[in-house]
């Protein structure tokens, strides 16, 4: 059994239309002319247990409205979604007790209290026994390596620190899918890697099974092998990260160190398009099937030093599909 099944979801919002202009106000009154966004236009996927998939698009893309159908917090116009064998929008509390959505932009902590008392309310909620309690949050504690500021009230913490006590509410019952939406969002570079960090631990040691939204290509890059990327509510691409550069990028980089500046910059442009040429280095974009051709004629005709061949970045390939260019 697949842990989520997704198949053909649609989420549509009924939106209010406001035209330009007094006038226009004015006759919104009396009829208010409303539009349908089509925010999850049909979308499929399975996910397997211990999995961990990163789920990206740019802004307004579906991701959230897909998290939110997928815990239950939002009811689908069509289509169907099994996690762990339960339809979420039921809400089953055998279901809630499995699962968790983490907002990077939201907060369920209470401001002025210890982070303690929220877990210990959340203890509460999900019913878990007091010893379970006491080594899941010990484990978390020591993890994210906060034990020390368990007492201390919400509002003193800094968005990091909180950060990881949200996220220690959200696991504290040990729920085995994760939707994490942006968890790493407005952090500095040293506390997204400590998050990310965690997210591969807990992925490994309990065999979770993670969706992960985020921009930081770095996250996606360290955690996800698979990942599912997501425009206009309709799925673009779903695979591995690998494949999606072999895809959609059918060019490659080519960076050489001169050893001599007696060259001219024209006889780059031959080759593929010019990156850059700052004496002593060039970079050049050169389509795949060109590549050996490029590569004997820069070694043969120019004064090279060096020579390096990259695949392109994945910001780029992924920013690609979003136009949905194939260079
Ligand atoms: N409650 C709502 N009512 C009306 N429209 C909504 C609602 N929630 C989301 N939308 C619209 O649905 C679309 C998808 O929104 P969603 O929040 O899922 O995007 P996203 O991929 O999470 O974007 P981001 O990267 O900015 O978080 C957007 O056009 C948004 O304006
Ligand atoms: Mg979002």
């Amino acid at each position: 059994m697949q842990t989520i099944s997704v198949s053909q979801l649609k989420k549509h919002f009924k939106v209010f239309k406001k035209a330009p202009g007094l006038g226009a106000t004015f006759r919104s009154v009396f009829s208010r002319p409303t539009e349908i966004i089509s925010a999850v236009d049909g979308i499929s996927f399975s996910i397997e247990q211990g999995e961990l998939v990163g789920f990206i698009g740019p802004n307004g893309a579906g991701k959230t409205t897909t998290l939110k159908c997928l815990s239950g917090l939002l009811y689908p116009s069509g289509g169907e979604v099994k996690v762990l064998g339960f339809d979420p929008f039921l809400r089953n509390s055998n279901y809630l007790k499995q699962i968790s959505l983490v907002m990077g932009q939201k907060n369920q902590l209470w401001w002025d209290l210890p982070s303690l008392e929220t877990f210990r309310l959340n203890k509460e909620i999900y019913d878990i026994p007091e010893k379970d309690f006491e080594k899941n949050l010990d484990e978390l504690l020591v993890l994210l390596e906060v034990k020390n500021i368990i007492s201390t009230p919400v509002r003193q913490l800094s968005l990091g620190q909180r950060m990881k006590m949200e996220l220690i509410a959200s696991l504290i019952h040990r729920p085995k899918v994760l939707f994490l939406d942006e968890p790493t969002i407005g952090l500095d570079v040293v506390m997204q890697k400590k998050i990310r960090d965690f997210i591969a631990e807990y992925n490994k040691r309990f065999n979770a099974t993670i969706i992960l939204t985020s921009h930081y290509m770095a996250d996606v890059k360290q955690l996800c092998k698979r990942v599912i990327i997501i425009d206009h509510g309709k799925i673009m691409y779903d695979g591995s990260l690998e494949r999606l550069v072999e895809k959609y990028a059918d060019f490659k980089i080519i960076t050489a160190q001169l050893r001599s500046d007696k060259v001219d910059k024209k006889d780059f442009t031959k080759l593929g398009k010019i990156n850059y040429f700052e004496y002593p280095k060039v970079s050049i974009t050169v389509s795949k099937k060109n590549i050996k051709e490029a590569a004997t004629i820069l070694l043969k005709k120019f004064p090279i030093e060096d020579l390096t061949i990259e695949e392109p970045e994945i910001e780029n390939v992924i920013r690609m599909v979003f136009t949905k260019k194939k260079t």
